[in-house]
């Protein structure tokens, strides 16, 4: 399962981008709405710092058809090549990702609650699908379960749709979705750090330090091996 960022502030997207092994970005208007200020800046400066390779999801604001049309046109000239626009799960979403996709246009349907959207919007020929895990799971429903059996339709009708999973809380969601079909996940700054860090990671790395100070010194093995060759 591959990594996404879903954040947009810039100093987590150069932290994480240098960091981590993501392979993109997801916005959504709330998570643009917390960075604040010019937003069509911003959304340059976080395709500038992942560069043209990466994927960046920008989702429309529009909700009428031919306004989404418009909208997701002048994202994609914006952000050039890799851009997905997220159009949300509407009626008139889906007739807008119908339109887009057959132009060849990467759509991500967005809010996602349940398989049967996620059908809907693969048949419309969303590039992506981003189910909710953490707002089904807040609602004592299965986020993982809709994850699993979106998974299990899109493996059976043989769709080259993709599962970008989205909205976690907690690292378990992240795993859990990993093993059961999922293609993506979308994690926000502190849930991906939670990922990577585990405090006995540290203390053993303190161990490793002092076990080779006490034998060695403060020299690392790098100093040494450049006193050896000189
Ligand atoms: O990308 C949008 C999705 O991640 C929503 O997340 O945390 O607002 O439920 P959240």
């Amino acid at each position: 399962m591959r990594l996404i960022l879903d954040t947009a502030n810039l100093k987590d997207i150069e932290y994480f981008n240098t960091h981590y092994p993501i392979e993109g970005v997801t916005t959504n208007p709330t998570i643009l709405s917390k960075e604040g200020g010019d937003v069509v800046a911003l959304l340059k400066n976080i395709r500038a710092i992942i560069g043209e390779d990466k994927e960046l999801h920008v989702q429309v604001t529009e909700t009428q058809y031919e306004k989404i049309l418009m909208e997701a046109r002048a994202i994609v000239g914006l952000l050039g090549k890799n851009t997905f626009v997220k159009i949300p799960a509407t009626d008139a979403g889906i007739r807008a990702t119908k339109t887009l996709a057959a132009e060849g246009m990467g759509i991500t349907v967005t809010a996602v609650l349940s398989p049967a959207q996620a059908m809907i919007a693969s048949l419309a020929g969303a590039s992506y699908v981003a189910p909710y895990v953490s707002r089904l799971e807040n609602l004592c429903d299965d986020g993982v379960g809709c994850v699993a059996a979106i998974a299990e339709v899109f493996a059976y009708a043989g769709t080259k749709t993709q599962i970008l999973a989205a909205s976690f809380k907690t690292v378990k969601e992240v795993l859990d979705v990993a093993t059961v079909g999922c293609h993506a996940a979308t994690v926000g700054s502190d849930v991906m750090k939670k990922m990577l860090a585990h405090s006995t990671t540290d203390t053993s790395i303190a161990g490793f330090r002092k076990d080779w100070e006490r034998a060695f010194g403060r020299n690392t093995l790098l100093e040494l091996i450049q006193v050896d060759a000189r």
